[in-house]
């Protein structure tokens, strides 16, 4: 049995999700940092639930859940989105992340997403090492976007993904997909 799990959110994850996304490990990197309320998360994942063009999962080790790693403001036209993601569990093993996100990208890609957008904030420096390790492209600094700091934008197009994910296919296949 393979050691790490990614499904599709369910209802139930709620207040999982809202926990995990409000937490001290997660909000301060989070572009907007306010705490979310209950209301608003549950018209967010009511919307999350059926938008078929921005999956968002969940992630697991063994049966714990550790991770989110979702798609934001896909457009239609280029068949883009930003992503979003977060391992919120103390009980994560290190690398967890990696995992994670190299599945969530194959996953994306195959199911025929063009290109993935990120914006992070320039002191957050895992996570600019994990998109420099998943071959994204800096594309430029909004200077003062956000409460918390510059922020750096990335993307990283399915041709370039194809290329790189070989480096990462033994992660992968640690990983089941629902
Ligand atoms: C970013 C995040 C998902 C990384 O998860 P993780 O499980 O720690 O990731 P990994 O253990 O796979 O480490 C990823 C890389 O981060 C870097 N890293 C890890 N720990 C680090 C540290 N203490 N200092 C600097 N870099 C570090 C390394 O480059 C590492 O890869 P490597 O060990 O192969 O060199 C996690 O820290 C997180 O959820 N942070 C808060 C939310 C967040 O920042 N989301 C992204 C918003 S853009």
């Amino acid at each position: 049995m393979n050691t790490y799990r990614l499904r599709p959110i369910i209802a139930q994850d709620e207040a999982l999700i809202l926990e995990a996304r409000n937490s001290d490990v997660v909000r301060p990197f989070m572009l907007s940092q306010v705490i979310i309320a209950p209301q608003a998360h549950a018209k967010w994942m009511a919307a999350k639930l059926i938008d078929t063009h921005a999956p968002y999962y969940l992630f697991f080790y063994g049966s714990s859940p550790i991770g989110v790693a979702g798609i934001t403001h896909y457009t239609p036209e280029t068949k883009s989105g930003e992503w979003g993601f977060y391992v919120f569990a103390e009980s994560a093993p290190k690398g967890a992340g990696t995992v994670m996100l190299a599945a969530f990208l194959d996953v994306v890609f195959s199911k025929g997403l063009s290109q993935v957008t990120a914006l992070v904030f320039e002191h957050n420096v895992k996570s600019l090492k994990l998109h420099e390790k998943f071959g994204f492209t800096r594309k430029s600094v909004l200077a003062g976007y956000a409460d918390g700091g510059d922020v750096t934008v990335w993307q990283l197009s399915r041709v370039c993904w194809q290329q790189k994910r070989a480096a990462f296919v033994a992660m992968i296949e640690t990983v089941t997909v629902e």
